[in-house]
């Protein structure tokens, strides 16, 4: 079979990206432009300083991308881009860029949901096994995903209030820590003891979850110890945090994983990174039998590679976008790639 080169582009929120992969599976260069260090003075991303940014450098991002890789657009099969779940401003750069290299070039445009994307960033590793349960983690999203095989997306359990890279961040601000927080928790838990008695979040039968009760307990008791004139002992605070996140995140999927009968588990979205995490999950596989991945750390957190991995098994599954194609802010259905649309409504 004929190789397919994908062009993809994701800059749904703070990272302007762009990558060629071969065939689903093979980075062949990727550029990741991350706006981290404008947004860190204001403690988390401002939207409109986003998409100034994203289209102050998403032709640079284009350019150092073809140099890198060597190649030009006639090398290009497919393009695939990013149209939502995100920033609007975003992703509407995002999107506009890959619409205008569709219409010049003729080459077939194909729509990605950024969470298949962070599912695919595991096809990056090794080839993904079906059936699988993907936990997605991300700063958005917190979802179980059931899938019978490539690109469908049976959504089995989701948050109902806060994601959990989200309730990582904003813990991390109560506790003056920099924006993304999730990392400098991650790594302050490995420091510290379980000593402060918070709730575990959301433990009941579901697959859904539930972060805002832990983050509003950690809200609290940071602001009564204030008062109380007392310090807050943060390596002990991530500990204690970071622990009951993992806990409920391993019960669940552990779970849905038996519910299912199914023995691939993977993991997606910036959290995927976590460590804390990523030993519990290798924990709990190894008692049953499980077969774990996760996704290289460069292409845990948003990046381009992952579109393009994606877009290539959207492809296959006759996925197409046009010229109407339009970028999508709030969530959409895993469905919607099954009905071979791009949901535009
Ligand atoms: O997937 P991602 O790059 O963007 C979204 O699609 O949301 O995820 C970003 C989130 C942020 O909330 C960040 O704090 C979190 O992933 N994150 C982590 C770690 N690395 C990134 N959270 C916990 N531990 C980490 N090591
Ligand atoms: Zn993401």
């Amino acid at each position: 079979m004929k190789d397919i080169y994908c062009l993809s582009i994701e800059s749904s929120c703070d990272e302007t990206s762009m990558s060629i992969v071969k065939n689903g599976n093979t980075d062949i260069a990727t550029v990741v432009f991350t706006q981290i260090d404008i947004h860190k003075k204001f403690g988390g991303v401002v939207p409109e300083i986003a998409s100034r940014s994203h289209i102050e450098s998403i032709t640079i991002v284009l350019d150092e991308l073809l140099e890198k890789a060597k190649m030009d657009m006639n090398d290009i099969d497919i393009i695939g881009v990013t149209y939502g779940p995100g920033l609007i401003g975003s992703l509407l750069i995002g999107v506009e860029c890959a619409k205008t290299i569709a219409l010049v070039t003729g080459k077939p445009l194909i729509p990605v949901h950024h969470i298949a994307g962070h599912i695919y960033a595991n096809n990056l590793k090794e080839r993904l096994s079906f059936p699988l349960i993907a936990l997605v983690v991300s700063g958005g999203h917190t979802d179980l995903v059931y899938m019978k095989e490539d690109y469908s997306f049976q959504r089995i359990g989701s948050t109902l209030d806060d994601a959990v890279g989200e309730a990582y961040d904003k813990v991390a601000k109560i506790l003056g820590l920099d924006y993304p927080g999730g990392p400098i928790i991650d790594k302050k838990a490995t420091l510290g003891k379980d000593t402060y008695n918070l709730p575990y979040p959301l433990d009941d039968a579901s697959f859904n979850f539930s972060f805002s009760g832990i983050k509003s307990a950690v809200v609290n008791l940071v602001h009564n110890e204030h008062q109380r004139g007392n310090d807050i002992r943060i390596d002990d605070m991530c500990t204690s945090f970071q622990k009951r996140v993992v806990a409920i995140l391993t019960k669940k999927t552990k779970n849905a994983l038996q519910e299912y009968n199914v023995k691939n588990l993977i993991v997606a979205g910036g959290v995927a990174a976590n460590q804390g995490l990523r030993k519990s999950l290798e924990e709990m596989a190894k008692e049953n039998d499980i077969h774990l991945s996760y996704p290289e750390i460069k292409y845990c957190t948003d990046n381009a590679t992952m579109i393009g991995a994606a877009a290539y098994y959207a492809y296959q599954k006759g996925v197409r976008g046009d010229l109407t194609l339009n970028a999508k802010a709030t969530d959409t259905l895993y469905q919607v790639f099954l009905n071979k649309n791009t949901d535009q409504d």
